[in-house]
């Protein structure tokens, strides 16, 4: 839906990832997009206009003047919702850094308003050449974005950094971008942290959960243009990115209004905080004294749960997310959870994995979703993974 009536040109330079770009085309207009490409005389050796023109639905582009007819290559520039060069080679990199302007392509990137992403393609030594990276702080200097080259077998035989961003992944980048270019401010609603449950003035019963994975998750609504409010359990961690209202609470309860203050405003609301089931019953006025007894008992009642009771409100345009911690069962367990809680994901967290779960940098996780689907999300730091989650929510 994303990529629905957008008007893309395509420009294709001279290098061997150009066999690739005819899958580029067919995804994005299988999508919905409108694509114009532009394909240098490089770019004719390696794949033809024919092949091009068929997928796009559109004559291709060759030069400033094809069939004695002359390309306005500012009309071009302004239908543009986007400009994407891929591929970009290393040649075709330093003319545009340099502001050069000897072909279609190179008269279009100057002419055009809207933004470009170039995704480059070439050898390894000649990626990490100083003067191709040179060309690249330019590039992104001037606004441009660049979509990295990815790591994997090269043409020349060598094995390293320098082939082109694969087709689904340029898709899944320009997606992002016109998701980002929506209005702003819907908003959302996050948990993070743990509780802390008073037993009396000083001591507590909580648990080990840092806020991390919550205040990643905050930041990555954030980024992709929500107006987020972090409802944050007591945590050494915190976040002062510009799009993100931090509401301080302590316990269950306090947790538990701030929710119901702000869910009915919230699109989405991922609940990521690891709320305490169990709180004392009262709370010891005066520090509870150790006295002759050997063994203590505390009265405990359950907590009210969050995510259910947010479950049973929600509105038919809300998203509403949950978390799982499983030790054993974990899918079934989790699928019972999204039932019973109503939610639309439920993002399934095992402590099995090394370097998944609590006071971990890294997390791997499982997204289950109301229509049954089931993603499995690789180990990864917690921000790849929170934006990977949004990411999925967001576009699903
Ligand atoms: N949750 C909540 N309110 C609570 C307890 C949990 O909102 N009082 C939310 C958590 O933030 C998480 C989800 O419910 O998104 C699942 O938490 P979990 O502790 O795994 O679920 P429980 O309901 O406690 O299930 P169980 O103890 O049976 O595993």
């Amino acid at each position: 839906m994303l990529l629905q009536g957008k008007k893309i040109v395509l420009g294709i330079s001279g290098s061997i990832a150009a066999y690739k770009a005819p899958e580029l085309v067919r995804q994005l207009v299988k999508k919905g997009a409108e694509v114009q490409v532009i394909l240098t005389e490089g770019g004719q050796q390696f794949v033809t206009p024919l092949a091009l023109a068929t997928v796009s639905r559109r004559e291709v582009m060759l030069s400033m003047t094809d069939n004695s007819q002359w390309h306005n290559h500012v009309a071009l520039g302004l239908w543009a919702d986007l400009f994407i060069i891929a591929p970009c080679s290393a040649n075709l990199l330093g003319k545009m850094a340099n502001g050069l302007c000897d072909n279609m392509l190179l008269a279009t990137y100057l002419s055009a308003r809207c933004e470009t992403a170039i995704a480059p393609a070439m050898d390894l030594d000649m990626w990490q050449h100083p003067a191709v990276q040179h060309n690249i702080s330019r590039l992104k200097a001037n606004g441009n974005y660049i979509i990295d080259p990815e790591t994997g077998e090269l043409a020349s035989g060598l094995t390293g950094q320098g082939r082109m961003a694969a087709p689904e992944n340029i898709v899944s980048w320009a997606e992002r971008y016109f998701y980002q270019q929506r209005p702003p401010l819907q908003t959302a609603l996050v948990t993070a942290g743990p509780t802390y449950e008073p037993i009396d003035p000083v001591r507590f019963i909580g648990n080990h959960s840092t806020g991390k994975m919550g205040i990643a998750l905050a930041e990555a609504l954030a980024d992709a243009g929500y107006s987020v409010r972090l409802v944050l359990g007591p945590s050494s961690c915190s976040t002062r990115h510009p799009g993100i209202e931090t509401i301080p609470v302590t316990d269950a309860a306090s947790m538990y209004e701030a929710c119901h203050r702000y869910f009915p405003q919230a699109e989405i609301a991922i609940l990521a905080a690891a709320v305490a089931d169990f709180t004392p019953v009262s709370v010891a006025e005066q520090k509870i004294k150790k006295g002759t007894d050997e063994t203590m008992q505390l009265h405990l009642a359950q907590t009210r749960d969050i995510l259910a009771s947010l479950g049973k409100i929600k509105t038919g345009t809300q998203k509403l997310v949950g978390f799982a911690l499983e030790t054993n069962d974990a899918l079934d367990n989790a699928r019972a959870k999204l039932e019973r809680k109503q939610a639309d994901y439920i993002v399934l967290n095992t402590l099995q994995d090394a370097g998944a779960g609590f006071g971990h940098d890294t997390n791997k996780v499982t997204i289950l979703s109301r229509q049954g689907t089931v993603t499995e999300l690789p180990l990864q730091s917690k921000k790849d993974i929170a934006r990977a989650i949004v990411n999925h929510i967001l576009i699903s």
